[in-house]
């Protein structure tokens, strides 16, 4: 695998994926530390005289009309602050890169290319030689997508000299001390589906697991516990895979008992055996500092709670602020998250606040990450 760090790759045209995948509420993007850290590898490029295509997806587009809220125009206009850009409109079709005489662009969403037929999720090689045609270098950038083998983030280096940016070898030197020691992990979010196969082998490398947010009530569920109308899993398989890790990690799972719940129309804090049919679950305050502050290398994914409503997010303020002030080494992986730390200025107090979030998932729990894994194989270098 070759890093940018140690080449001097200058005068060429390089297609640069990065992950710009980026959240937006009212047209505005509210988190951009995924842009911002890759401003390092755009700049080293343009400083050596490169020609600089930025590849990036944008959401999911599984239909025409997905490509209306997921167009990275929202990008192209952020990026205009600070380069002299150019948009190109069609991720099929990098015609007008030749005739043009920037020095960087951007690409549409490389996902639009999915629809009629599925291109860039299925690493359609034919794509990747017709966008090799616009490049000499292909440099790799998006650790946020390197879970995924699309054809931008690896089928390109079947047809181009292949190198790993500098914001993937950060990530990578920063998360790597995790695949052999890891204290505590805290596991938060929406859904149970979306986290039980990393929670499956994230509990063997953890002393302690302490489970929160909305996975918690299918947790809650599988132990019979009454959480009346909140958000839970149905899946069998999702909730027999609980019940195993229960049985088989009981000293190991930890859960707080105290929660925001929405009663009729009012907001009540309530213990688990206080939860009425109809209540809602939406908010869980850990009340385990005594773990917290005993536990040297803490990794934290997930919210407590539905916190991008005021009313709840009092939870992962309360998580957020015991672990910045437990002067433990504190990783923090997943979106959410990490915009939820930057948004209360706590970035300084943790060793490490990672810009991906599955694939951040995907790297501590086994130290693999499929996109890398392809390039190591098929890369033409
Ligand atoms: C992310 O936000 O985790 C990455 O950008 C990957 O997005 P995806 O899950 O849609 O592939």
């Amino acid at each position: 695998m070759k890093y940018l760090s140690k080449e001097i790759i200058k005068n060429k045209r390089v297609l640069l994926r990065c992950d710009f995948n980026v959240p937006v509420k009212d047209n505005i993007i509210t988190d951009d530390i995924r842009i911002t850290k890759s401003f390092k590898t755009i700049n080293y490029l343009l400083d050596n005289n490169n020609k600089v295509i930025l590849l990036s997806h944008f959401g999911r587009v599984k239909k025409e009309e997905d490509k209306v809220n997921n167009s990275l125009y929202i990008v192209y206009e952020y990026l205009k602050k600070y380069y002299d850009i150019e948009f190109i409109k069609d991720p099929n079709d990098l015609s007008n890169i030749d005739g043009c005489d920037k020095k960087i662009f951007l690409v549409e969403n490389t996902r639009f290319t999915d629809v009629p037929e599925k291109r860039e999720s299925v690493n359609d090689l034919n794509l990747a030689k017709y966008w090799s045609n616009y490049a000499d270098v292909f440099v790799i950038d998006a650790f946020g997508s390197l879970h995924r083998i699309h054809t931008s983030t690896a089928g390109l280096s079947k047809y181009l000299d292949t190198y790993l940016g500098f914001l993937v070898e950060d990530e990578i030197k920063n998360l790597k001390p995790l695949l052999n020691n890891i204290d505590l992990v805290i596991m938060g979010g929406a859904k149970a589906d979306d986290k039980i196969k990393i929670i499956e082998r994230l509990i063997n490398k953890c002393h302690y697991l302490i489970i929160t947010g909305g996975i918690l009530n299918t947790f809650l569920k599988v132990m019979g516990y009454n959480i009346g109308n909140s958000l839970v899993s149905n899946d069998e398989e999702v909730l027999s895979k609980v019940e195993e890790l229960l049985n088989k990690y009981q000293d190991k799972i930890l859960y707080s008992d105290k929660f925001i719940a929405k009663r009729d129309n009012d907001n009540i804090i309530v213990s688990l055996k206080e939860i009425k049919d109809n209540d809602i679950i939406y908010d869980n305050i850990i009340e385990l500092d005594n773990i917290i502050n005993n536990s040297k290398v803490i990794f934290l994914n997930g919210t407590c709670g539905m916190c991008e409503s005021d009313d709840y997010k009092e939870g992962t303020i309360k998580l957020l602020n015991t672990l910045a002030s437990s002067h433990n080494d504190v990783y923090v992986g997943g979106g959410d998250t990490a915009s939820f730390v930057k948004l209360f200025g706590l970035e300084s107090k943790f060793k490490f606040v990672s810009s991906g979030g599955g694939a951040t998932l995907e790297y501590i729990s086994d130290g693999n990450l499929e996109a890398l894994k392809y390039i190591e194989e098929n890369s033409i270098n």
